[in-house]
């Protein structure tokens, strides 16, 4: 064995072991230097073969290079492990700080939103709130409502009839039709309760009208209706102006103007001041004797009240909004202002 040899060899484990920069390359120079197959290892081996009087000089020499050699390679792992355990801290690091990852929220559309607002203030009231058929039948449309065969709404040009889809031959008052206002509901309502009645009833109603900015042949109404003893025109009235107080705000005034339905009397338009005009906001009036004939009511024992807003107007005067369009064209820039 070459003793000189092999001190030299272990006398340059610093400096290798300087020159590795990962875990893995030192295990291989580790194996090199003083693993079972390094030549530290194999001169160990070979100690027995030597003359007795030489045996403790050469072991202790080896010896020697081995702690040399396995001092270097320790001291150099140490520094590895530290620097792999900062290397995955650092990997691992969590900014607190940073902004966290935010889910899209949706949103109510604004004509939903408007008819939870409306529902909400009758609600306050003691109404209820209900909703009926979209495909409604002449019956609950018209004629329970007062509005005889010949009147002008009930023509093709105007209101949207539908084919029959039982087999069953319709005419008159059994034909089916996409519901031209959200009134049908009073009859419904009235057919299947008995006075004192508070009712809202949203929804979405049908006409031929041609699409432009005002006009859509899809909207939405919210009809009302109070039926109970000695209720009368006051009622309407107080029930209407604070409606408007509530939707508007406090100072929102109203004025009442004749006007006429089939199905009421008598009958009032109601308009609202807003931002220097008076605005056309809904119908109303008494509601006919002839429509309490038609659901089984006493029209002696019994009076009411009806109304009908546009969902959209509400929403297009309260917010500005100049073109009913803007409602159904689903355009995220505008809808999203109205969260
Ligand atoms: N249904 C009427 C319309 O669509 C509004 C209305 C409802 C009028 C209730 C009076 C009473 O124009």
């Amino acid at each position: 064995m070459d003793l000189d040899r092999i001190a030299k060899l272990a006398a340059t484990a610093e400096e290798r072991a300087g020159a590795v920069s990962s875990l893995d390359e030192l295990g291989e120079l580790d194996a090199e230097l003083i693993g079972r197959k390094s030549e530290i290892a194999a001169a160990r081996r070979e100690l027995g073969e030597l003359p007795p009087e030489d045996r403790k000089a050469a072991g202790r020499a080896l010896n020697e290079a081995f702690q040399t050699a396995k001092g270097h390679l320790d001291a150099r792992r140490a520094v590895l492990e530290l620097a792999a355990e900062d290397a995955l801290l650092q990997e691992d690091r969590v900014d607190v700080t940073k902004p966290g990852i935010v889910p899209p929220r949706g949103t109510h559309h604004l004509l939903t939103q408007t008819m939870e607002e409306v529902a909400d203030i009758f609600r306050g009231m003691g109404y209820q709130v209900a909703d009926g058929p979209e495909i409604e039948l002449a019956w609950y449309n018209f004629d329970a409502l007062n509005t005889p065969p010949t009147h002008p709404a009930r023509f093709e040009s105007d209101t949207m009839y539908v084919e029959s889809f039982d087999g069953e031959e319709r005419s008159g008052q059994d034909e089916l039709l996409l519901r031209t206002h959200t009134s049908p509901m009073q009859a419904r309502y009235m057919e299947q309760h008995e006075p004192p009645v508070h009712v809202v009833v949203p929804g979405r109603v049908f006409r031929t009208d041609t699409w432009d900015a005002t006009h859509s042949p899809v909207f939405h109404q919210i009809e009302g209706l109070a039926v109970d003893r000695g209720i009368t025109m006051g009622d309407l009235k107080g029930t209407l102006a604070h409606f408007n107080r509530e939707f508007f705000g406090p100072d929102a005034r109203s004025r009442f103007l004749p006007s006429f339905f089939p199905f009421t009397e008598p009958s009032a338009e109601v308009q609202v001041w807003f931002d220097g005009a008076w605005l056309e906001m809904l119908g109303c009036g008494m509601v006919d004797p002839n429509v309490f004939e038609a659901v089984g009511y006493d029209p002696k024992e019994y009076t009411g009240f009806a109304f009908g807003m546009g969902v959209e107007r509400l929403a297009m005067v309260k917010h500005g909004i100049t073109d009913i369009r803007h409602f159904y064209e689903n355009d995220l820039r505008i809808l999203r202002q109205f969260r």
